[in-house]
């Protein structure tokens, strides 16, 4: 299935199904937390999930990741499906798809340096010479803008730092796909700024496949070429950025939009930091 047409993930039908904690006749009772749910990712593209909480967003998005098994469909990745979660051949794919989640300071080892962290994934997954792995974590964490912070623990580093240092751990592999679940959420808006267009320079760079779960609208308009609609587990709506958000087709979505302030804080922060750094979406920018 290795055709050019099948660069990008592609998930069929997928359902993720728990427990509800109830039981009907004797049987515990499941719910569908992701219901038949299809959407495809290209290369280089990145896809907006929006949604209330609840809706979905982080359920599919560890499907989509391979991190967790969906009950049903399907989830193929540049033509391959997912080896089963822990088995050999999962650990040697999961070097071209990484997570990024919201709380940076659950992800890395208190003990260990930034740099050694970032060394230490690349090490895991490649033979390397010591002072090339040590080349190659430096030039990760200067790309992120830390050369000068590879020694510090991560209680020395901000939370906008740290969350550098985790996206240089996820990159150093050169993955082809990033799923990032509220990634910048936790964070002050103008670092959120920042690490939106680091995310956006290094999706250029790199060629990166993103997906980018939040529930922040305007930043997700602002980062995606497509948006998809999340509601009670089924994709409601999927398109194009700039259509969905003008002319959402759906009432659900219309209301989630109609959320949005006219122009917001973080809003004009995000656009006079584009102005700034020169940098934009392939699509129309955030209005105010
Ligand atoms: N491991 C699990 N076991 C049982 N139920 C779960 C599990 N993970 C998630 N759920 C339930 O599945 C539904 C979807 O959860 P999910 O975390 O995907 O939502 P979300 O859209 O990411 O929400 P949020 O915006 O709050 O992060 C919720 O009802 C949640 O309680
Ligand atoms: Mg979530």
């Amino acid at each position: 299935m290795n055709t050019p047409a099948a660069r990008g993930v592609a998930a069929t039908n997928l359902v993720q199904a728990y427990a509800s904690g109830r039981r009907l006749w004797g049987k515990p009772d499941t719910f569908h937390a992701v219901d038949r749910v299809s959407l495809t990712i290209a290369e280089g593209e990145t896809l907006g999930i929006v949604g209330e909480s609840g809706s979905g967003k982080s359920t599919l998005g560890r499907m989509i990741a391979g991190i967790e098994t969906p009950t049903s469909g399907t989830v193929t990745f540049w033509g391959q499906h997912y080896a089963r979660v822990g088995t050999p051949e999962w650990r040697r794919q999961r070097r071209h798809v990484q997570v990024v989640f919201q709380n940076p300071a659950a992800v890395v080892d208190p003990r260990w340096s930034i740099h050694a962290q970032v060394r230490e994934a690349l090490t895991t997954h490649e033979q390397l010479v010591p002072s090339e792995a040590d080349d190659r974590a430096q030039a990760m964490l200067a790309m992120v803008g830390l050369a000068a912070m590879g020694k510090r623990l991560p209680h020395q580093l901000s939370g906008g730092q740290l969350q550098r240092a985790v996206i240089a751990r996820a990159l150093v592999l050169n993955p082809r796909l990033v799923v990032c679940d509220e990634a910048v959420s936790a964070l002050d808006v103008s670092v959120q700024a920042q690490i939106i267009n680091l995310l956006l320079e290094l999706r250029e760079r790199l060629d990166l496949s993103l997906m980018f779960i939040s529930h922040d609208l305007s930043v997700v308009r602002h980062i995606s070429h497509r948006v998809g609609v999340m509601h009670a587990g089924e994709l409601l709506e999927i398109g194009d950025s700039g259509t969905l958000f003008d002319n959402p087709q759906h009432a659900y979505t219309q209301r989630l939009l109609a959320a949005i302030p006219a122009d917001s804080p973080r809003q004009r922060r995000l656009r006079d930091i584009n102005a700034f750094s020169g940098h934009a979406a392939s699509h129309t920018p955030v209005q105010s």
